[in-house]
């Protein structure tokens, strides 16, 4: 189970709550998928695209104003999970989510986060408080 915790935190709270929404919703897929429950996996696909979607203009307009140097990595990032999600939207219709894709979004995701995300709080933080 993919879960947030304050280690997490980019001391921007509608980053955070973005994230935190994230979460929920592979949660949600996760339980679809060992359900077997194909139209709630095709559900929480889509809700879990669409915050992905406005999550990741949140964070680069954000990281654009605080003049973040790794932009041009964590842009690109963002763009192949995006182009995944949308191929995976795409073939949820009608068809179970697999364990395997869970997985990765799981994996994905958490890795992205803490890693990825985390390098961009220094400069945010000091952009808020100048
Ligand atoms: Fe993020
Ligand atoms: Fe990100």
């Amino acid at each position: 189970m993919i879960e947030w915790t304050t280690a997490l935190s980019t001391g921007v709270e509608l980053l955070d709550e973005h994230h935190k929404a994230i979460f929920q919703w592979v949660a949600k897929l996760e339980n679809a998928a060992a359900d077997k429950h194909t139209l709630l996996g095709a559900y929480a696909i889509t809700r879990l695209k669409n915050n992905a979607e406005e999550h990741f203009a949140a964070e680069e307009s954000l990281m654009k104003s605080a003049g973040y140097p790794d932009l041009a990595e964590h842009m690109a990032e963002h763009a192949t999970f995006r182009a995944k999600l949308r191929e995976l939207h795409v073939n949820s219709v009608g068809k179970d989510i697999s364990a395997d894709t869970v997985r990765f979004l799981r994996n994905w995701l958490t890795e992205h986060v803490a890693k990825t995300d985390m390098a961009y709080v220094p400069f945010l933080k000091r952009q808020v408080a100048q």
